[in-house]
Protein backbone atom coordinates (compact mmCIF):
# COMPACT_ATOMS: atom_id res chain seq x y z
CA UNK A 1 0.00 0.00 0.00
CA UNK A 2 1.42 3.28 -0.97
CA UNK A 3 1.98 5.12 2.23
CA UNK A 4 1.44 9.24 2.95
CA UNK A 5 4.45 11.70 3.28
CA UNK A 6 4.51 14.91 4.59
CA UNK A 7 5.34 17.25 1.06
CA UNK A 8 7.76 20.12 2.29
CA UNK A 9 9.95 21.09 5.24
CA UNK A 10 7.71 23.27 6.79
CA UNK A 11 5.06 20.82 6.22
CA UNK A 12 7.02 18.64 8.46
CA UNK A 13 8.11 21.06 11.17
CA UNK A 14 4.19 22.35 11.10
CA UNK A 15 2.57 19.42 11.33
CA UNK A 16 5.23 17.72 14.29
CA UNK A 17 5.17 21.11 16.27
CA UNK A 18 1.24 21.27 15.42
CA UNK A 19 1.00 17.86 17.50
CA UNK A 20 3.22 19.57 20.43
CA UNK A 21 1.29 22.69 20.58
CA UNK A 22 -2.00 22.29 21.89
CA UNK A 23 -3.92 22.24 25.48
CA UNK A 24 -0.81 21.17 27.25
CA UNK A 25 0.59 23.98 26.10
CA UNK A 26 -1.83 27.27 26.53
CA UNK A 27 -4.45 24.85 29.61
CA UNK A 28 -2.17 22.34 30.97
CA UNK A 29 1.12 24.19 31.15
CA UNK A 30 -0.01 27.73 33.09
CA UNK A 31 -2.28 25.79 35.45
CA UNK A 32 0.49 23.58 36.57
CA UNK A 33 2.87 26.92 36.94
CA UNK A 34 -0.02 28.25 38.64
CA UNK A 35 -0.04 25.63 41.17
CA UNK A 36 3.61 24.80 41.44
CA UNK A 37 4.66 28.12 42.30
CA UNK A 38 5.54 29.68 39.30
CA UNK A 39 9.20 30.19 37.38
CA UNK A 40 10.71 27.25 39.65
CA UNK A 41 8.29 24.88 37.99
CA UNK A 42 9.33 26.02 34.95
CA UNK A 43 13.33 26.30 35.29
CA UNK A 44 13.07 21.87 36.22
CA UNK A 45 10.74 21.98 33.51
CA UNK A 46 12.85 23.24 31.05
CA UNK A 47 15.60 20.97 32.17
CA UNK A 48 13.58 18.11 31.65
CA UNK A 49 12.58 18.89 27.80
CA UNK A 50 16.59 19.63 27.50
CA UNK A 51 17.80 16.32 29.46
CA UNK A 52 14.95 14.04 28.49
CA UNK A 53 12.89 15.27 26.07
CA UNK A 54 14.81 16.06 23.17
CA UNK A 55 17.49 13.28 22.82
CA UNK A 56 13.79 11.16 23.81
CA UNK A 57 12.50 13.25 20.20
CA UNK A 58 15.37 11.98 18.53
CA UNK A 59 14.82 7.94 19.45
CA UNK A 60 11.23 8.46 18.05
CA UNK A 61 11.99 10.51 15.05
CA UNK A 62 14.89 7.27 14.61
CA UNK A 63 12.63 4.58 15.08
CA UNK A 64 9.33 5.99 12.50
CA UNK A 65 11.72 7.93 9.80
CA UNK A 66 13.74 4.33 9.28
CA UNK A 67 11.15 2.09 9.51
CA UNK A 68 8.57 4.10 7.47
CA UNK A 69 5.87 2.29 9.12
CA UNK A 70 2.94 2.45 11.87
CA UNK A 71 4.15 1.92 15.04
CA UNK A 72 3.64 -1.22 16.29
CA UNK A 73 5.13 -2.40 12.92
CA UNK A 74 8.22 0.26 13.35
CA UNK A 75 9.49 -1.58 16.63
CA UNK A 76 8.42 -4.81 14.99
CA UNK A 77 10.91 -4.63 12.06
CA UNK A 78 13.62 -2.88 14.02
CA UNK A 79 13.63 -6.06 16.27
CA UNK A 80 13.07 -8.73 14.20
CA UNK A 81 9.65 -9.66 15.38
CA UNK A 82 11.23 -9.45 19.21
CA UNK A 83 8.11 -8.90 21.76
CA UNK A 84 9.73 -4.56 21.20
CA UNK A 85 6.20 -4.76 19.19
CA UNK A 86 4.75 -4.01 22.32
CA UNK A 87 5.97 -0.53 23.08
CA UNK A 88 4.05 0.77 19.44
CA UNK A 89 0.85 -1.19 21.03
CA UNK A 90 1.65 1.08 24.35
CA UNK A 91 1.78 3.89 22.49
CA UNK A 92 -1.08 3.53 20.46
CA UNK A 93 -2.93 2.89 23.20
CA UNK A 94 -1.70 5.76 25.44
CA UNK A 95 -2.64 8.18 22.58
CA UNK A 96 -6.03 6.72 21.93
CA UNK A 97 -6.91 7.06 25.84
CA UNK A 98 -5.40 10.77 25.19
CA UNK A 99 -7.68 11.57 23.19
CA UNK A 100 -10.74 10.32 24.92
CA UNK A 101 -10.46 12.85 27.68
CA UNK A 102 -8.25 15.29 25.45
CA UNK A 103 -11.47 16.09 23.33
CA UNK A 104 -13.54 16.80 26.24
CA UNK A 105 -11.78 19.76 27.24
CA UNK A 106 -11.03 20.61 23.62
CA UNK A 107 -15.16 20.30 23.82
CA UNK A 108 -15.28 22.90 26.17
CA UNK A 109 -13.20 25.11 24.25
CA UNK A 110 -15.60 24.60 21.09
CA UNK A 111 -18.18 25.85 23.21
CA UNK A 112 -16.68 28.25 24.86
CA UNK A 113 -15.73 29.50 21.50
CA UNK A 114 -19.57 29.49 20.33
CA UNK A 115 -20.34 30.91 23.71
CA UNK A 116 -17.55 33.85 23.48
CA UNK A 117 -19.46 34.69 19.65
CA UNK A 118 -22.94 34.77 20.98
CA UNK A 119 -21.99 37.01 24.23
CA UNK A 120 -22.63 33.96 26.85
CA UNK A 121 -19.16 34.22 28.63
CA UNK A 122 -19.50 37.47 30.27
CA UNK A 123 -21.10 38.34 33.77
CA UNK A 124 -20.21 38.71 37.35
CA UNK A 125 -18.01 36.60 38.80
CA UNK A 126 -20.11 34.20 40.48
CA UNK A 127 -22.23 34.16 37.31
CA UNK A 128 -19.52 32.51 35.02
CA UNK A 129 -18.24 30.40 37.88
CA UNK A 130 -22.11 28.98 37.88
CA UNK A 131 -22.01 29.15 33.51
CA UNK A 132 -18.65 26.34 33.85
CA UNK A 133 -20.03 24.05 36.55
CA UNK A 134 -23.65 23.77 35.36
CA UNK A 135 -22.13 23.34 31.31
CA UNK A 136 -19.15 20.82 32.45
CA UNK A 137 -21.71 18.92 34.90
CA UNK A 138 -24.42 18.82 32.46
CA UNK A 139 -25.60 15.32 31.16
CA UNK A 140 -25.34 15.64 27.56
CA UNK A 141 -23.70 19.28 26.46
CA UNK A 142 -20.61 18.62 27.16
CA UNK A 143 -20.88 15.37 25.81
CA UNK A 144 -21.46 16.52 22.36
CA UNK A 145 -19.34 19.01 21.92
CA UNK A 146 -16.34 16.52 22.48
CA UNK A 147 -17.99 14.06 20.25
CA UNK A 148 -18.11 16.81 17.61
CA UNK A 149 -14.69 17.13 18.21
CA UNK A 150 -13.17 13.97 17.66
CA UNK A 151 -15.78 14.18 14.70
CA UNK A 152 -14.07 17.28 13.19
CA UNK A 153 -10.54 15.49 13.91
CA UNK A 154 -11.73 12.60 11.86
CA UNK A 155 -12.43 14.60 8.83
CA UNK A 156 -8.93 16.17 8.87
CA UNK A 157 -7.71 12.66 9.37
CA UNK A 158 -9.42 11.04 7.04
CA UNK A 159 -8.17 12.96 3.97
CA UNK A 160 -4.33 12.04 4.31
CA UNK A 161 -1.49 13.03 5.40
CA UNK A 162 -0.91 15.97 2.48
CA UNK A 163 -4.31 16.85 2.08
CA UNK A 164 -5.76 16.68 6.02
CA UNK A 165 -2.81 17.13 8.03
CA UNK A 166 0.08 19.00 6.26
CA UNK A 167 -2.96 21.58 4.67
CA UNK A 168 -4.56 22.13 8.24
CA UNK A 169 -1.25 22.58 10.04
CA UNK A 170 0.12 24.73 7.77
CA UNK A 171 -3.02 27.07 8.23
CA UNK A 172 -4.04 26.69 11.36
CA UNK A 173 -0.21 27.41 13.39
CA UNK A 174 0.62 30.67 11.76
CA UNK A 175 -3.01 31.84 13.10
CA UNK A 176 -2.22 30.09 15.81
CA UNK A 177 0.99 32.22 16.64
CA UNK A 178 -0.77 35.30 15.48
CA UNK A 179 -3.54 35.41 17.71
CA UNK A 180 -0.94 34.37 20.83
CA UNK A 181 1.27 37.36 19.90
CA UNK A 182 -1.62 39.61 19.81
CA UNK A 183 -2.99 38.18 23.28
CA UNK A 184 0.35 38.87 24.73
CA UNK A 185 0.72 42.13 24.16
CA UNK A 186 -2.87 43.07 25.09
CA UNK A 187 -2.63 41.04 28.39
CA UNK A 188 0.96 42.75 29.33
CA UNK A 189 0.57 46.12 28.81
CA UNK A 190 -3.03 46.18 31.44
CA UNK A 191 -2.26 48.03 34.53
CA UNK A 192 -0.70 46.08 36.98
CA UNK A 193 0.21 43.34 34.80
CA UNK A 194 4.24 42.99 35.98
CA UNK A 195 2.92 41.44 39.21
CA UNK A 196 1.69 38.66 36.72
CA UNK A 197 5.11 38.39 34.74
CA UNK A 198 7.31 38.47 38.18
CA UNK A 199 5.17 35.73 39.18
CA UNK A 200 6.64 33.88 36.12
CA UNK A 201 10.14 34.75 35.46
CA UNK A 202 11.37 34.94 39.23
CA UNK A 203 12.18 31.53 40.63
CA UNK A 204 10.37 30.77 44.29
CA UNK A 205 11.71 27.90 45.08
CA UNK A 206 9.55 27.25 48.83
CA UNK A 207 6.52 26.84 46.47
CA UNK A 208 7.38 23.72 45.01
CA UNK A 209 5.21 21.17 45.69
CA UNK A 210 6.57 17.60 46.83
CA UNK A 211 5.65 15.80 43.59
CA UNK A 212 7.03 18.29 41.49
CA UNK A 213 9.73 16.23 39.72
CA UNK A 214 7.22 13.78 38.22
CA UNK A 215 4.68 16.65 37.22
CA UNK A 216 7.21 18.30 35.46
CA UNK A 217 8.33 15.27 33.79
CA UNK A 218 4.71 14.29 32.90
CA UNK A 219 4.20 18.02 31.78
CA UNK A 220 7.25 18.11 29.21
CA UNK A 221 6.51 14.77 28.34
CA UNK A 222 3.06 15.23 27.42
CA UNK A 223 3.89 18.58 25.46
CA UNK A 224 6.27 16.99 23.38
CA UNK A 225 3.81 14.30 22.44
CA UNK A 226 6.44 11.98 23.40
CA UNK A 227 6.11 8.43 24.31
CA UNK A 228 2.67 7.93 22.26
CA UNK A 229 4.31 6.94 19.16
CA UNK A 230 3.30 9.99 18.12
CA UNK A 231 6.62 11.43 16.41
CA UNK A 232 7.46 7.93 15.50
CA UNK A 233 4.35 7.97 12.95
CA UNK A 234 4.77 11.23 11.91
CA UNK A 235 8.51 10.77 11.42
CA UNK A 236 7.85 7.63 9.42
CA UNK A 237 6.07 10.10 7.05
CA UNK A 238 9.38 12.51 6.79
CA UNK A 239 12.01 12.95 3.84
CA UNK A 240 15.27 11.03 3.83
CA UNK A 241 16.60 14.47 3.67
CA UNK A 242 15.09 15.84 7.34
CA UNK A 243 17.73 16.72 10.01
CA UNK A 244 16.15 14.40 12.51
CA UNK A 245 18.55 16.41 15.61
CA UNK A 246 17.35 19.83 14.32
CA UNK A 247 13.69 19.28 13.79
CA UNK A 248 13.73 18.11 17.10
CA UNK A 249 15.44 21.20 18.77
CA UNK A 250 13.63 23.30 16.40
CA UNK A 251 10.36 21.48 17.92
CA UNK A 252 11.06 21.67 21.62
CA UNK A 253 12.46 25.45 21.52
CA UNK A 254 8.76 26.44 19.52
CA UNK A 255 6.64 24.26 22.10
CA UNK A 256 8.66 25.70 25.40
CA UNK A 257 8.43 28.92 24.00
CA UNK A 258 4.54 28.96 23.40
CA UNK A 259 3.80 27.55 26.79
CA UNK A 260 5.91 30.51 28.46
CA UNK A 261 3.96 32.68 25.80
CA UNK A 262 0.75 31.14 27.11
CA UNK A 263 1.47 32.08 30.29
CA UNK A 264 2.73 35.76 29.46
CA UNK A 265 -0.81 35.68 28.43
CA UNK A 266 -2.67 34.00 31.08
CA UNK A 267 -1.03 35.16 34.58
CA UNK A 268 -0.51 38.76 33.48
CA UNK A 269 -4.22 39.70 32.49
CA UNK A 270 -5.00 37.41 36.03
CA UNK A 271 -2.57 39.91 38.18
CA UNK A 272 -3.92 43.07 36.55
CA UNK A 273 -7.66 42.77 37.94
CA UNK A 274 -6.26 40.88 41.15
CA UNK A 275 -6.92 37.29 40.70
CA UNK A 276 -4.87 34.18 41.92
CA UNK A 277 -3.23 31.95 38.72
CA UNK A 278 -3.63 28.81 41.21
CA UNK A 279 -6.91 27.97 40.58
CA UNK A 280 -5.88 24.56 38.41
CA UNK A 281 -7.30 23.18 35.29
CA UNK A 282 -10.89 25.98 35.50
CA UNK A 283 -8.41 28.65 35.09
CA UNK A 284 -8.93 29.25 31.90
CA UNK A 285 -12.67 28.62 32.12
CA UNK A 286 -13.88 30.86 35.26
CA UNK A 287 -10.51 32.83 35.73
CA UNK A 288 -10.40 34.29 31.98
CA UNK A 289 -13.80 34.76 31.42
CA UNK A 290 -13.67 37.06 34.46
CA UNK A 291 -10.52 38.88 33.35
CA UNK A 292 -11.97 39.32 29.98
CA UNK A 293 -14.89 40.58 31.29
CA UNK A 294 -13.14 42.92 34.11
CA UNK A 295 -9.69 43.93 32.53
CA UNK A 296 -10.99 45.72 28.85
CA UNK A 297 -13.85 47.51 27.37
CA UNK A 298 -17.08 45.38 26.59
CA UNK A 299 -16.38 45.57 22.49
CA UNK A 300 -12.38 44.63 23.27
CA UNK A 301 -13.09 42.74 25.73
CA UNK A 302 -15.46 40.09 23.18
CA UNK A 303 -12.90 40.53 21.22
CA UNK A 304 -10.49 38.82 22.83
CA UNK A 305 -12.20 36.13 24.31
CA UNK A 306 -13.66 35.11 20.68
CA UNK A 307 -9.73 35.01 19.87
CA UNK A 308 -8.59 33.45 22.73
CA UNK A 309 -10.75 30.38 22.49
CA UNK A 310 -10.39 30.37 18.66
CA UNK A 311 -6.56 29.99 19.31
CA UNK A 312 -7.65 27.13 21.97
CA UNK A 313 -9.83 25.44 19.53
CA UNK A 314 -6.88 25.66 16.96
CA UNK A 315 -3.93 24.53 19.32
CA UNK A 316 -6.12 21.28 20.60
CA UNK A 317 -7.32 20.38 16.11
CA UNK A 318 -3.82 20.00 15.79
CA UNK A 319 -3.19 17.72 18.29
CA UNK A 320 -5.78 15.67 18.45
CA UNK A 321 -5.01 15.19 14.80
CA UNK A 322 -2.31 13.35 15.77
CA UNK A 323 -3.09 11.34 18.43
CA UNK A 324 -5.86 9.98 15.76
CA UNK A 325 -3.50 9.81 12.87
CA UNK A 326 -1.71 7.08 15.60
CA UNK A 327 -4.50 4.59 15.04
CA UNK A 328 -5.71 5.04 11.87
CA UNK A 329 -2.12 4.48 10.22
CA UNK A 330 -1.72 1.51 12.52
CA UNK A 331 -5.50 0.14 11.48
CA UNK A 332 -4.96 1.21 7.64
CA UNK A 333 -1.59 -0.74 7.32
CA UNK A 334 -2.19 -3.69 10.00
CA UNK A 335 -5.70 -4.85 8.97
CA UNK A 336 -5.55 -3.69 5.39
CA UNK A 337 -8.00 -0.91 5.29
CA UNK A 338 -8.79 1.78 3.86
CA UNK A 339 -8.01 4.86 5.73
CA UNK A 340 -11.73 6.60 5.80
CA UNK A 341 -12.63 3.10 7.75
CA UNK A 342 -9.47 2.93 9.89
CA UNK A 343 -9.84 6.51 10.96
CA UNK A 344 -13.90 5.11 11.85
CA UNK A 345 -12.69 2.51 14.19
CA UNK A 346 -10.46 5.41 15.86
CA UNK A 347 -13.34 7.73 16.22
CA UNK A 348 -15.67 5.23 17.80
CA UNK A 349 -13.11 3.76 20.35
CA UNK A 350 -12.08 7.69 21.17
CA UNK A 351 -15.58 8.88 20.89
CA UNK A 352 -16.88 5.88 23.41
CA UNK A 353 -13.99 7.08 25.87
CA UNK A 354 -14.89 10.93 25.67
CA UNK A 355 -18.68 10.16 26.75
CA UNK A 356 -17.20 8.97 29.71
CA UNK A 357 -14.45 11.27 30.49
CA UNK A 358 -17.18 14.16 29.87
CA UNK A 359 -19.84 11.88 32.18
CA UNK A 360 -17.54 11.54 35.11
CA UNK A 361 -16.51 15.08 35.50
CA UNK A 362 -19.94 15.42 37.46
CA UNK A 363 -23.12 14.47 35.68
CA UNK A 364 -22.10 10.50 36.79
CA UNK A 365 -19.59 9.21 39.24
CA UNK A 366 -17.32 7.26 37.59
CA UNK A 367 -14.58 6.90 40.02
CA UNK A 368 -11.15 4.81 39.43
CA UNK A 369 -8.61 4.64 42.16
CA UNK A 370 -10.09 7.42 43.91
CA UNK A 371 -10.23 10.04 40.77
CA UNK A 372 -13.01 10.74 38.38
CA UNK A 373 -12.47 8.85 35.13
CA UNK A 374 -11.40 12.01 33.44
CA UNK A 375 -8.63 13.02 35.59
CA UNK A 376 -7.64 8.73 36.07
CA UNK A 377 -6.68 8.71 32.32
CA UNK A 378 -5.18 12.35 32.75
CA UNK A 379 -2.53 11.26 35.76
CA UNK A 380 -2.21 7.62 34.11
CA UNK A 381 -1.00 8.78 30.60
CA UNK A 382 0.89 12.14 31.82
CA UNK A 383 2.70 10.80 34.59
CA UNK A 384 2.88 6.93 34.09
CA UNK A 385 2.32 5.73 29.85
CA UNK A 386 4.47 8.46 28.45
CA UNK A 387 7.44 8.40 30.69
CA UNK A 388 7.09 4.43 30.50
CA UNK A 389 6.85 4.25 26.59
CA UNK A 390 9.95 7.10 26.04
CA UNK A 391 12.27 5.17 28.38
CA UNK A 392 11.67 1.80 26.62
CA UNK A 393 12.15 3.69 23.19
CA UNK A 394 15.62 5.50 24.86
CA UNK A 395 16.13 1.62 25.81
CA UNK A 396 15.02 0.61 22.35
CA UNK A 397 17.50 2.71 20.01
CA UNK A 398 19.63 3.13 22.56
CA UNK A 399 20.85 -0.55 23.19
CA UNK A 400 19.23 -2.86 20.82
CA UNK A 401 18.87 -1.17 17.06
CA UNK A 402 22.68 -1.40 15.50
CA UNK A 403 24.85 1.45 16.32
CA UNK A 404 25.02 1.73 12.29
CA UNK A 405 21.14 2.34 12.06
CA UNK A 406 21.29 5.09 14.41
CA UNK A 407 24.30 7.35 13.23
CA UNK A 408 23.09 6.72 9.70
CA UNK A 409 19.61 7.89 10.77
CA UNK A 410 21.59 10.75 12.75
CA UNK A 411 23.83 11.34 9.82
CA UNK A 412 21.15 10.80 6.95
CA UNK A 413 23.60 8.42 5.85
CA UNK A 414 26.42 10.27 6.25
CA UNK A 415 25.65 13.12 3.94
CA UNK A 416 25.24 15.38 7.21
CA UNK A 417 27.73 16.44 9.45
CA UNK A 418 27.33 15.59 13.19
CA UNK A 419 30.48 15.40 15.42
CA UNK A 420 31.27 12.15 17.00
CA UNK A 421 31.31 13.27 20.29
CA UNK A 422 27.77 14.80 20.38
CA UNK A 423 27.08 11.18 18.60
CA UNK A 424 28.16 10.18 21.70
CA UNK A 425 26.48 12.31 23.72
CA UNK A 426 23.34 11.05 22.04
CA UNK A 427 23.85 7.27 23.14
CA UNK A 428 24.98 7.69 26.43
CA UNK A 429 21.92 9.89 26.72
CA UNK A 430 19.03 7.48 25.78
CA UNK A 431 21.45 4.37 27.25
CA UNK A 432 21.77 5.41 30.48
CA UNK A 433 21.10 8.77 31.31
CA UNK A 434 17.24 9.27 30.05
CA UNK A 435 16.34 5.40 31.21
CA UNK A 436 17.59 5.91 35.09
CA UNK A 437 16.41 9.50 35.43
CA UNK A 438 12.74 8.30 34.10
CA UNK A 439 12.78 5.45 36.15
CA UNK A 440 14.18 7.12 39.81
CA UNK A 441 12.08 10.05 39.34
CA UNK A 442 8.97 7.49 39.05
CA UNK A 443 9.56 5.22 41.35
CA UNK A 444 10.50 8.09 43.70
CA UNK A 445 7.80 10.17 43.30
CA UNK A 446 5.52 6.88 43.72
CA UNK A 447 7.14 6.39 47.01
CA UNK A 448 8.78 3.09 46.19
CA UNK A 449 12.36 4.95 47.14
N1 LIG B 1 1.45 17.64 22.93
C1 LIG B 1 0.04 17.85 22.98
C2 LIG B 1 -0.24 19.10 23.82
O1 LIG B 1 0.64 19.72 24.33
C3 LIG B 1 -0.70 16.68 23.53
C4 LIG B 1 -0.37 15.38 22.90
C5 LIG B 1 0.02 14.31 23.68
C6 LIG B 1 -0.45 15.21 21.51
C7 LIG B 1 0.32 13.10 23.11
C8 LIG B 1 -0.15 13.97 20.93
C9 LIG B 1 0.23 12.91 21.73
O2 LIG B 1 -1.35 19.48 23.99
Amino acid sequence: MERGNFRSKLGIILATAGSAVGLGNVWRFPYMVGENGGAAFILIYIGCILVLGVPGMVSEFIVGRHAQANAARAYDKLSGGRPWRWVGYLGILTSTIILGFYAVVAGWCLQYLYAALVGHVNGSADYVRQYFVNFSTHPWKPVLWGVAFVLVTHVVVARGVQKGIERVSRLLMPILLLLLFILVVASCMLPGAMEGVRFLLMPDFSKLSSSVLLDALGQAFFSLSLGTACLCTYASYFKKETNLTASAGQIAVLDTGIAILSGLMIFPAAAAVGVSPDSGPSLIFITLPNVFTQAFTPAIGYVVSIMFYALMVFAALTSTISMHEIGTAFFTEELKQPRNRSAWILTTVASVLCVFCALSVGAVDIRLMGFSLMDFCDLLTANFMLPLGSMLTCLFVGWYIPKKVVVSELTNDGTLHMPTLLQRYFLLTVRVVCPLLIALIMLHQTGII
